[in-house]
């Protein structure tokens, strides 16, 4: 197996906007992060990944890009930046940020080009975006060139009126996406990265690293996804990054990509595939879809938790990267909802349920990501008014929605559960206004409950889900027998309990977590029960192993044993 630094440590996703605000303009910043370091650090993390720090309109809270080399006057100044670089390199921290690759905002100076006939350098940038002519229907009236859709619920294409043609954007409309056949687009953005390699940014999260190739015969269809999504070329975009840069400047990557197959999952993140060293898959994300909704779409028509889905993603990834690559483990980041919310239960058992997904997840091999609050057992957001919502999809959704005929109150309750300002809620820090994430209204509101779930209830209780974490993250960042063990699950098909055996070669960990609100009896029939014994279980209380186990609503328990050698 081949050995990495950062095989052995632990990532914290910091959503910039939302993190923490040191200068009370209501928006989380970069002195911000800098002033939680040492809170970072005790947590157990060695790598924060930052979301986009760039200068950006915010149709999307900055993965709308309108100058790559510029930080937001939001987040602070390049100053700003470099102090954060050099106080969390002298920590041992390291930092990488959001790469966004696939699209610009309709404000970069490219696109104001591209689209403007007039402009003086608009014969160079026009290529850089994707562009198609108007077609006609029967009365002689523009239509779109396809009737492809773009991920957050509305069409693909906008009409530009200076050129007469449609710009294609699989986000918003605000955000166009940008030509990756076009090679000196590719070389401004590698010269881009370098910028920031040579201030010292550690690596990348690549944003959207599947959507880059686009397939250019613009078939009519709908939704149309798959004309945009993993389309073999873009890994060749991929591999010329790599080789460029990524592999000879010793980067971390990390890239996004939903639904890779085994051979595309050795593309992206096989030892030697010179793309990614990990790659941010979704195979457990959303398990609790109703794919026979015939009303709502996706992530949209919950339905039933199938736990079986989310230990085969687990497990097929694990297999399918086995010595051969490296995973990422991860419950959630910030397009999901709170997972003690989305796979837990957050009010009856809040505490054990997020107890229990703390030791379910990060007992398992792999890097592992965490996610800024989740650490605290964070919620989703509490809001009753559509207005107190912010994300660009979720107006759209809304709309289609009431298009659908739903009511606004069902509608409400839907984004509610499953949109994703649920996880861009200010941070809670403690129970001082706004939850200590500001000293003014924050940019969206608080959570109501961050008088009781903030991190100063719960820094030095040693039974709480932030000392939890604090264990598990530290551990990990020691100990091989967790990150580079051998997982196996104990029942893939089983809807109530995930369990599993991590084999390290020194330490095998058995790990029983109950994932309903009744209790179980968990079978360990054919397993050598001998030798272990417990060293967490959320109920705090003793226990014997059994070959029937009992488990309480969301009871986990952890047994070790040592592997003689
Ligand atoms: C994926 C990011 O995680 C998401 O937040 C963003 O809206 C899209 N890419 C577009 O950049």
């Amino acid at each position: 197996m081949e050995q990495h630094w950062w095989q052995q440590t632990n990532i914290y996703q910091v959503y910039l906007r939302s993190f923490y605000d040191s200068n009370q303009d209501g928006i989380g910043d970069i002195q911000g992060v800098i002033q939680k370091l040492d809170y970072l650090k005790g947590l157990g993390i060695g790598v924060i990944w930052i979301s986009p720090h760039y200068a950006s309109p915010m149709d999307d809270n900055g993965y709308d890009v309108s100058d790559f080399y510029q930080v937001s006057p939001d987040y602070g100044t390049i100053d700003d930046f470099k102090e954060l670089l050099d106080k969390a390199h002298s920590m041992g921290i390291k930092v990488i940020t959001d790469l966004i690759l696939n699209h610009t905002s309709d404000e970069h100076q490219w696109f104001v080009a591209a689209s403007n006939p007039f402009h003086p350098e608009h014969h160079k940038y026009h290529d850089y975006y994707i562009w198609q002519p108007p077609k006609n229907d029967e009365q002689g009236q523009k239509m779109r060139p396809t009737r492809w859709m773009g991920w957050f619920g509305s069409p693909a294409w906008t009409y530009n009126e200076a050129t007469n043609e449609y710009y294609l954007h699989i986000f918003s409309k605000k955000m166009p996406d940008l030509n990756w056949r076009n090679a000196s687009m590719r070389q401004e953005m590698k010269e881009m990265i370098r910028y920031w390699i040579q201030l010292g940014v550690d690596g990348f999260r690549v944003d959207a690293s599947n959507h880059l190739e686009k397939n250019w015969e613009f078939p009519d269809d709908f939704p149309g996804y798959h004309h945009f999504s993993s389309l073999p070329k873009h890994h060749e975009y991929l591999k010329e990054l790599g080789s460029d840069i990524f592999v000879p400047m010793d980067l971390l990557t990390i890239g996004e990509s939903g639904g890779a197959s085994k051979e595309e999952a050795l593309q992206y993140a096989g030892y030697g595939s010179n793309e990614f060293n990990m790659l941010i898959q979704f195979g457990h994300c959303w398990a609790d879809v109703d794919d026979s909704n015939s009303v709502l779409m996706g992530k949209w028509a919950q339905g039933k938790l199938r736990l079986s889905s989310i230990k085969e993603s687990f497990q097929n990834w694990y297999e399918m990267l086995e010595n051969v690559g490296w995973n990422v483990i991860y419950w959630h980041n910030h397009d999901q909802p709170r997972i003690v919310s989305h796979y837990g239960n957050d009010s009856t058992y809040w505490f054990e349920s997020a107890s229990m997904l703390a030791v379910a997840l990060y007992l398992m091999p792999g890097t592992a990501i965490c996610y800024q609050g989740e650490e605290i057992g964070m919620t989703n957001v509490d809001y009753q008014e559509l207005s107190m919502f912010k994300d660009v999809e979720v107006f759209t959704e809304y709309q289609n929605m009431l298009a659908k005929g739903l009511s606004h109150e069902h509608i409400m309750t839907i984004i509610r559960a499953r949109c994703r300002d649920n996880a861009r809620s200010p941070m809670q820090w403690s129970e001082a206004a706004y939850g200590g994430f500001s000293k003014v209204s924050p940019w969206m509101p608080s959570n109501g409950n961050y008088l009781t779930i903030n991190v100063k209830n719960q820094l030095n209780q040693p039974t709480s889900i932030l000392s939890l974490y604090q264990h598990l993250l530290n551990q990990r960042l020691s100990n091989e027998n967790i990150t580079h063990g051998k997982i196996t699950f104990l029942d893939v098909s089983s809807q109530k309990d995930f369990s599993y055996l991590n084999t390290g070669t020194t330490e095998e960990y058995l790990v029983l977590c109950n994932f309903t609100s009744s209790k179980i009896m968990k079978s360990l029939n054919g397993l050598n029960l001998a030798n272990y014994s417990l060293i967490y279980n959320n109920y705090f209380t003793l226990q014997n192993l059994e070959n029937e186990q009992e488990l309480l609503p969301y009871e986990s328990q952890v047994w070790k044993r040592v592997i003689s050698q």
